[in-house]
């Protein structure tokens, strides 16, 4: 059931972020016309709910979707099993969103 519902998860985070990385391409590539600077990012972003929600969404879906992924890996290629590997694989998506949402918060915090 678990391995399920962790099945489910990986492939919803990916449908999650799909459009995310699609809308974050079209925004580089806009971004960077005529030069990129941190002013420019720090104008677009500094206190934007949306682009908060944005990135936070894609943060929690990476998060989310890497750490079950790695943990299927490690079950296979590391051998890892049970407390130690739900406890690593959480470690994981604790430590992605935690950088995540800090980076998040930082670039879009006014
Ligand atoms: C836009 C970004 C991404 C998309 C659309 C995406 C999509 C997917 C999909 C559809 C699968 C399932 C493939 C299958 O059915 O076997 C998958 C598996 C996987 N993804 Fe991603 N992925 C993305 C980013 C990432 C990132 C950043 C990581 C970082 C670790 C990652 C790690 C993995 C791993 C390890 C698996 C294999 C899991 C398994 O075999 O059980 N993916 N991804």
């Amino acid at each position: 059931m678990t391995e399920l519902r962790l099945y489910m998860a990986q492939r919803l985070s990916a449908l999650v972020m799909a459009p995310l990385v699609l809308g974050h391409i079209a925004v580089m590539i806009y971004a960077i016309q005529g030069g990129l600077s941190a002013a420019e990012i720090l104008g677009r972003t500094q206190g934007s709910v949306l682009w908060a929600l944005f990135y936070g969404s894609f943060v929690i879906a990476v998060s989310v979707h890497a750490a079950i992924g790695l943990r299927t890996i490690l079950y296979e290629w590391a051998g890892m099993r049970g407390g130690v590997l739900n406890g690593v694989a959480l470690g994981i998506c604790a430590l992605l969103l935690a950088m995540g949402l800090q980076a998040v918060y930082a670039v879009t915090a006014t």
